[in-house]
């Protein structure tokens, strides 16, 4: 793995995704280890340390069970190669819904020792004094609205939002009000099209969309999902590979050539010096 990059290229800021706004599309990705953030690092706006990463990585049900040190672990990894693109880490459950303090101590601790440039809380009513307070103390925060996933155990199920009309309304001012309180952009998952659509025209900054709308300010992705690294992926995932195909080719290959002695063969052993 190379690591010789050199420190020259300006990474991007939150002003700087900010100013993208009715722009160039935003590509953005997860990342949660060092290798993939090197990999994803050329091609992409912004990178967020998700944290899906529980689902992801560590095999978890939901978002739920995420802690502070699996976020700071993954970011710590991800700061290491990533050079170019701005760093996002999701704060998660139970580390910011409760007092605007203690989410400024998880949301600090997080920047302090990851070196990752920004927050995302999934933002709704409850958390929009937090997103003020952090903001006003030198935190950026990028907001989530719609479909959040860390309401999973509330709403029973991960479900697209926005079908019936209260709810529609909720979110768009969700929206509005996570922009007004200074979030540099907003994710907003898995919500029907117009309402994707009405919520970037109504928000000076930039909308994330996932499973949202093309006419999103830009796109985010969980990276394996895209990758087709799962045998299922949810409806708004597009595949752009088949890691899952070829990881399991290469692994057959492997076993059967160590089933069959083919390896190691000469040229993956070392010999004795002659004498
Ligand atoms: O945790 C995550 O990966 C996310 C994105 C899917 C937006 O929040």
């Amino acid at each position: 793995m190379s690591s010789q990059r050199q420190e020259t290229v300006r990474r991007l800021t939150a002003p700087d995704i900010a100013a993208r706004k009715g722009g160039v599309p935003i590509v953005c990705l997860t990342a949660y280890t060092a290798p993939m953030a090197e990999l994803l690092d050329d091609h992409c706006d912004l990178m967020l340390v998700g944290d899906s990463v529980g689902m992801v990585v560590h095999g978890l049900p939901n978002t739920v069970g995420v802690t502070l040190e699996m976020m700071i672990l993954h970011g710590q990894a991800v700061m290491r190669t990533a050079k170019k693109a701005m760093v996002v880490i999701d704060m998660p459950f139970g580390s910011y819904e409760g007092a605007p303090e203690i989410a400024y101590a998880n949301a600090a601790r997080l920047m302090k020792e990851t070196g990752a440039q920004a927050v995302k809380v999934e933002a709704g009513a409850t958390v929009v004094h937090t997103v003020d307070y952090l903001i006003k103390r030198g935190i950026p925060v990028m907001g989530h609205v719609g479909l959040r996933p860390q309401a999973v155990l509330v709403d029973g199920a991960f479900k697209a939002k926005g079908k019936a009309r209260d709810e529609r309304e909720a979110i768009l001012a969700d929206a509005k009000a996570t922009a007004e309180a200074g979030a540099f952009a907003v994710v907003v998952e898995g919500v029907a099209e117009g309402l994707a659509r009405e919520i970037t025209q109504a928000i000076d900054v930039p909308t994330i969309g996932i499973g949202a709308s093309a006419g999103c300010d830009g796109q985010i992705l969980v990276t394996d999902d895209m990758l087709g690294l799962f045998d299922w992926t949810p409806k708004f995932v597009r595949r752009y590979g088949d890691l899952r195909g070829e990881i399991s080719r290469a692994v057959a290959n492997y076993a059967d050539d160590v089933r069959q002695r083919r390896f190691p063969g000469p040229a993956e052993i070392y010999f004795a010096k002659a004498g």
